[in-house]
C-alpha cells in the first residue's frame, strides 16, 4: 500500500474519476466532498467518504492530522458565467477555501499538493497554441479565483516545505469507457454535455454561440481531452512530486484543436443520428481559440495520452449519458 490522499471534490467528475485511478495505482485515498455538485455513487467504494466542506477548518486539521501524504483540491465551482453573475461566490468558494485548505496543509506538515486549475487563466490568448509562460489575464472571476489560488501556491512552496503541481485544465469531456462514471453534474453547461442532451432527448436543439469567430469554420476551437487521460495526469504528477520533482504549472490539453462544428459531426457520426444545431449569437466571456502547448507535461511526466481522439471523447460520453438515463 502507498501513502493516504486527500481528494477534495472527489464526487465530482474529475475528483472521481482520479480517484479511480489513485486506488487502482495502489494509494490509500479519502474522498471529502460536500455532495453540493458531486455525486456520491460517483466515489469508488474502496476510497473513504468523508461528507464536508472544504472550508470546514476543524474538520481539515482532523482529517490531515491522520497523516496524509498529499492532497489533490478539485473541490470548486466550475461554471463561468455564473461566476460573472456571483463573483463573490466564486471568491469565496475557490480562492478563500482554497486558502484555509493551504493554511491547514502547512500545519500539518503536508508535503505535496496538486491543484486543479484552467485554461481560463489565460483569458483571450494571444498566441495559439498558448505556452505556460504566456500572460495570465482572465476574463472571468471564475479564472482569476483560479489564478489566485496559483499565486498562493506560488507563493507557500517558496516559504514552506510544500511542493505543488497546479493542471492548467483546457476542456474536459468524455467518460469513463468502462461505464462506471461520467458527467453528472445538474446544469452543466459544457458543449459536449449538452450536445448529448439532444441525441439523447432532453433538449430538442443546440445552440452554436458564434459562427463569425475568425476561426476555420466560424466557430469557437477548443482543445478537448479525455477525462482518463487528464485522471492519468494526476497520477503522474503525484509520482512525480513524491520522487522529489520541483514545483510545477502544466497546460493539461492534448495540443489539437476541434472547432464546434467538428465536436457536433463526430457526435453525428457515433450516434449516426442529426443533431439539430442552429447558429446563435456569441456567448459573453468565450474566446475564438484555445489550444495548448502541450509538450511541458509530456515530457516532464512521460504523460502519453491513451484517448486522444475527439470520436472517443464524444462517444463515452454519449455511452455514459445513454447509460445514466437508463436508456443503455
Ligand atoms: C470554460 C472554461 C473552462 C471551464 C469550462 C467549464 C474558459 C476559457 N474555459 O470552457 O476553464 O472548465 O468552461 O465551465 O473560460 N458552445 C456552443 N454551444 C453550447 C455550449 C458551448 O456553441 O451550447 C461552444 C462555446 O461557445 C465554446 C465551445 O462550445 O466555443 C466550448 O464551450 P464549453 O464547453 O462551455 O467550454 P468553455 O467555455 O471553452
Amino acid at each position: 500500500m502507498r501513502g493516504r490522499i486527500l481528494v477534495t471534490g472527489g464526487a465530482g467528475y474529475i475528483g472521481s474519476h482520479t480517484t479511480q485511478q489513485l486506488l487502482d495505482a495502489g494509494y490509500a485515498v479519502v474522498v471529502l466532498d460536500n455532495l453540493s455538485n458531486g455525486v456520491r455513487g460517483m466515489i469508488p467504494g474502496e476510497a473513504t467518504f468523508i461528507q464536508g466542506d472544504v472550508g470546514d477548518r476543524a474538520l481539515l486539521a482532523d482529517v490531515l492530522a491522520d497523516g496524509v501524504e498529499a492532497v489533490l483540491h478539485f473541490a470548486g465551482s466550475i461554471v463561468v458565467p455564473e461566476s460573472v453573475a456571483q463573483p463573490l461566490a466564486y471568491y469565496r468558494n475557490n480562492t478563500l477555501n482554497t486558502h484555509g485548505l493551504l493554511e491547514a496543509c502547512v500545519e500539518a506538515g503536508v508535503p505535496h499538493f496538486i491543484f486543479s486549475s484552467t485554461a481560463a487563466v489565460y483569458g483571450d490568448a494571444r498566441q495559439v497554441p498558448v505556452r505556460e509562460d504566456a500572460a495570465t489575464v482572465p476574463i472571468s472571476p471564475y479564472g482569476a479565483s483560479k489564478l489566485m489560488t496559483e499565486w498562493m501556491l506560488r507563493d507557500a512552496a517558496a516559504a514552506h516545505e510544500l511542493r505543488y503541481v497546479a493542471l492548467r485544465y483546457f476542456n474536459v469531456a468524455g467518460a469513463d469507457p468502462l461505464g462506471r462514471r461520467g458527467q453528472s453534474s445538474k446544469n452543466a453547461t459544457h458543449l459536449i454535455k449538452l450536445a448529448v442532451e439532444v441525441l439523447t432527448g432532453q433538449r430538442d436543439h443546440l445552440d452554436i454561440f458564434g459562427d463569425d469567430y475568425p476561426t476555420p469554420d466560424g466557430t469557437g476551437v477548443r482543445d478537448y481531452i479525455h477525462v482518463v487521460d487528464l485522471a492519468d495526469a494526476h497520477v503522474r504528477a503525484l509520482d512525480y512530486l513524491r520522487a522529489g520533482g520541483d514545483s510545477q504549472v502544466l497546460n493539461c490539453g492534448y495540443g489539437k484543436g476541434s472547432s464546434v462544428r467538428q465536436v457536433i459531426a463526430a457526435l453525428e457520426r457515433v450516434s449516426n443520428r442529426k443533431i439539430d444545431a442552429r447558429a446563435a449569437p456569441r456567448r459573453a466571456g468565450d474566446v475564438a481559440e484555445l489550444v495548448a502547448e502541450a509538450s511541458r507535461i509530456r515530457r516532464l511526466f512521460g504523460w502519453q495520452p491513451r484517448h486522444e481522439d475527439l470520436e472517443m471523447i464524444v462517444r463515452t460520453a454519449l455511452d455514459w449519458e445513454r447509460k445514466r438515463l437508463g436508456q443503455g
